[in-house]
């Protein structure tokens, strides 16, 4: 296989740009091709496997802490040049980046990605994905690596919009939802399967000076 690329003007990626304008989020169920799809969630179980994924933290910087109570998931940061699907899911994602600065003028200038896995049981309560002492991040975005998920199989990302409106999210394999990471308070509910995801957050420069 090689590298996956889509241009920065694909109808998905402006309908994506166009749900962020109005909405502030935007699911889209068919995003990732299955073939991708099912060599990250290979990757992931690989690195799982391998005991590359740890607790997660919560917070950041020197205050953070693995709170089990708060968030049950495994992490793993990826970075470029480790495996070609990881490669392929970047180059997505930076078309995507690319769109939302053409459409949005975000500023975006970088984006940071980890694999998550919840074992069964596992969640993470209602939150907002930016940090307190650091207003980088801009837009989230989410991608779920499950075959054949089920409703009754739980695990649904579960959206707090405006006007009261929840919305939830079914984890399943291919799908993306995007929101504005300042914006959007959510939650992941536990799952009766293990639960694979990449999420990532597109973040604008810092107004630290350097
Ligand atoms: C997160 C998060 C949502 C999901 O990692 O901050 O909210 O559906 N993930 O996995
Ligand atoms: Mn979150």
């Amino acid at each position: 296989m090689r590298v996956m690329q889509i241009p920065s003007d694909h109808p998905l990626l402006l309908r994506i740009v166009d749900d962020l304008a109005e909405h502030g989020w935007s699911q889209q169920n068919i995003f990732l091709p299955l073939g991708l799809t099912q060599e990250l969630a290979a990757e992931c179980r690989k690195r799982s496997a391998e005991g590359e994924l740890a607790p997660a933290a919560v917070g950041r910087g020197p205050t953070s802490e693995i709170r089990e109570g708060i968030r049950g998931d495994h992490i793993q940061w990826i970075d470029p040049g480790q495996a070609l699907a990881c490669d392929s899911y970047l180059e997505l994602m930076d078309s995507l980046r690319e769109a939302m600065n053409r459409g949005l003028y975000l500023g975006l200038e970088d984006f940071e990605s980890h694999f998550a896995l919840y074992p069964p049981g596992a969640f993470y309560l209602k939150h907002v994905d930016r940090f307190r002492d650091d207003d980088r991040r801009m837009v989230s975005a989410v991608v779920y690596l499950n075959d054949a998920w089920l409703p009754e199989h739980g695990g649904q990302l579960r959206m707090y919009l405006a006007d009261g409106v929840e919305h939830d999210v079914l984890p399943a394999g291919g799908s993306l939802v995007v929101f504005l990471s300042g914006e959007v308070p959510h939650e992941v509910l536990p799952a009766t399967r293990e639960r694979l995801s990449l999420t990532g957050w597109f973040r604008r420069r810092g107004n630290e000076p350097f």
